[in-house]
């Protein structure tokens, strides 16, 4: 038979999961503002929030608390509500046994947080083809880039060979870290091989989800991937929570990023004992409500299916690049030709039109809103456009010195769940319709 204390911790915590509303058949986007009317082709920059992200924030906000400090019920609720979210966004990866999740702001505090833990000698080796937030934390550590690849395969062979001669050489890699789809291309590398490969080779893999995680089903142990990062606010919930999935014994005594409160066992003036994995990671008072409402878009998106989601938008996405291969004067940037599997992205250049130029022509006469500039990936934009070394190197120093201008870019287009045919098929009759090409 229970104590009283027992009952009374059962109900906090039942309240604790009732907070998040019960799974919908279909996940669904908040409505529209009245008089928006926009086609929205921009998920991969940020997205709306699903209902069940918002209901579940505004069902807990008067149970809002101070998490795992204080003795009171809301505080009791709060605590259960965000190991209950924990949980929650470990059930949408298929976390395994031995690895936890870390609440953090975003993908780039992700990358952050992992590579000021990890042992300041760490050797990293690192896919040129990321986004910024992949890229620039490993530069507090030996960084080497892999080349660009005309291919996935050429990207596994350069992989290896650059693992088995840091290897030969005594210098082993400690991380390979490398996106699970490309936010400029949709491109999604081979990450259960380059898992296989990064650990033979004695190295750990970190995979920036950001992108693969609101498209594709994820399955961490199927996948065998060490460090896993995503962001609510690309995955309906954007309420400034994202994670990083780590394996415990991985970064069982790395130094945190944050330091403070909660992180701790104990302090002295001289010495700190700092806590296991994850809260060793979660310094300061936690942002449960983002936490509780991207577990509410994780079992939302969960309940209707990842691979409904991946199969509807594969279809949608075909339309998409389909139709760009037939307009005049359109370029796609893409990095393999024939790869496996790509997300819905694409990033391309019209003959004649500015990028920016383009993307204001597109909203303000269509109504389609886009994003164009380079995504925060400069190297690989630049590789994409066919610039060479001496053109980035001369765009660096004269930005350096405090010349203001455009770094040279292109139009993105990416989809999402509410993103129909019809939207497609609009932005298609907008490029069609473009004039013929201005001289720039
Ligand atoms: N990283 C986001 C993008 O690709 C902001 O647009």
């Amino acid at each position: 038979m229970p104590s009283t204390s027992e009952h009374a911790a059962v109900s906090l915590s039942e309240a604790a999961e009732r907070l998040r509303r019960p799974e919908p058949s279909r996940p669904c986007l908040l409505a529209e503002p009245a008089g928006l009317e926009e086609i929205n082709l921009d998920y991969a920059a940020t997205t709306p929030p699903l209902a069940a992200a918002a209901e579940a924030v505004t069902a807990f906000l008067p149970w809002y608390g101070s998490i795992h400090r204080g003795g009171g019920k809301r505080s009791k609720v709060a605590s259960e509500a965000y190991e209950s979210a924990r949980r929650a966004v470990g059930r949408f990866v298929s976390c395994p046994v031995g690895s936890s999740v870390v609440f953090v702001r975003n993908t780039t505090e992700a990358a952050n947080l992992l590579a000021a833990a990890l042992p300041d000698d760490s050797a990293i080796l690192c896919s040129p083809f990321e986004h910024h937030a992949n890229l620039l934390p490993w530069r507090s550590r030996a960084v080497t880039y892999l080349p660009f690849t005309r291919s996935a395969g050429e990207l596994l062979d350069r992989t290896e060979e650059s693992l088995t001669s840091a290897a030969r050489r005594g210098k082993s890699i400690r991380l390979l870290a490398i996106t699970g789809a490309s936010n400029v291309t949709g491109e999604v590398p081979p990450i259960a091989t380059l898992a296989r490969l990064a650990h033979e080779n004695g190295a750990r893999i970190f995979v920036d989800a950001a992108q693969l995680a609101p498209h594709r089903r994820i399955h961490l142990g199927e996948l065998d991937v060490d460090f896993l990062a995503f962001s609510g606010h690309k995955l309906y919930a954007p309420f400034g929570a994202g994670v990083l999935v780590v394996r415990d014994d991985a970064l069982a005594d790395g130094i945190p990023l944050l330091k403070g409160g909660g992180a701790i066992r104990y302090v002295t003036l001289e010495g700190v004992a700092w806590t296991d994995v994850p809260q060793r990671y979660e310094a300061g008072t936690p942002n449960v409500v983002g936490a509780v409402a991207l577990a509410a878009a994780c079992d939302a998106l969960r309940a209707y299916g990842m691979d409904r989601i991946a199969a509807r938008e594969r279809h949608i996405a075909e339309r998409l690049w389909a139709g760009l291969e037939t307009i005049a004067g359109v370029r796609m940037l893409r990095l393999w030709p024939n790869v496996p599997d790509r997300v819905g992205v694409a990033a391309f250049t019209v003959a004649g039109y500015q990028p920016h130029d383009l993307a204001e022509i597109l909203v303000s006469d269509w109504g389609i809103a886009v994003r164009s500039g380079a995504f925060c990936a400069h190297p690989l934009v630049a590789n994409l456009l066919g610039l060479g070394d001496d053109v980035t190197r001369s765009l660096l120093e004269r930005i350096t010195t405090g010349e203001t201008l455009d770094v040279p870019g292109a139009v993105r287009v990416s989809i999402g769940l509410q993103t129909s045919e019809a939207d497609i098929d609009t932005l298609l009759e907008a490029l069609r319709s473009l004039p013929p090409a201005r001289s720039l």
